[in-house]
């Protein structure tokens, strides 16, 4: 996956707030159900994990790309940010799409959801060390704290119709 030019000194992820706050942990929790999922043999198992992870990572991104970014879009240090974002997040959602009709028993599917792991992680460690510093910057306290319930609502919205 493309990578972005970090500077030489990495925003730790600890000081975010509101809805950044809440989209890393998000993060981290679909991280922990991925790494479930790869250790799971059970082809009927499987199914019933991914049909779920699907659903969390999916109105996630939905979420973030619906609430989020138009908002990092019209500020000019995270305009860049916000396009290289969406790019990655339509480059998952293919990714997932692809495991949905994958049979979950085959190597190929552990296979794909390794490599989906993978891209999570990326796109997870991008956003808390590069984007959502910045954008915290760019917007804003109140902001960050204003969009958070925006965001879950949205999020649930999704989910509804996934
Ligand atoms: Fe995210
Ligand atoms: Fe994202």
């Amino acid at each position: 996956m493309e990578e972005l030019r970090t500077s030489k000194e990495e925003t730790p992820s600890t000081g975010l707030i509101g809805v950044f706050k809440t989209l890393s942990k998000q993060h981290s929790e679909a991280g922990a159900l991925l790494k479930k999922a790869e250790g799971t043999s059970e082809a009927s198992k499987r199914a019933e994990q991914w049909k779920k992870i699907r659903v969390e990572l999916l109105s996630h991104e939905k979420a973030e790309m619906r609430e989020i970014y138009p908002v990092l879009r019209q500020h000019s240090e995270t305009k860049a940010l916000a396009d290289h974002h969406d790019r990655e997040a339509k480059d998952l959602e293919s990714m997932i799409l692809k495991l949905d009709k994958t049979d979950t028993s085959s190597t190929e599917w552990l296979d794909l959801l390794k490599k989906i792991t993978d891209g999570v992680q990326h796109h997870a460690k991008e956003e808390e060390t590069e984007i959502f510093p910045k954008a915290q910057q760019a917007i804003g306290k109140p902001e960050a704290e204003r969009l958070d319930a925006r965001f879950l609502q949205t999020q649930k919205e999704i989910k509804s119709q996934l």
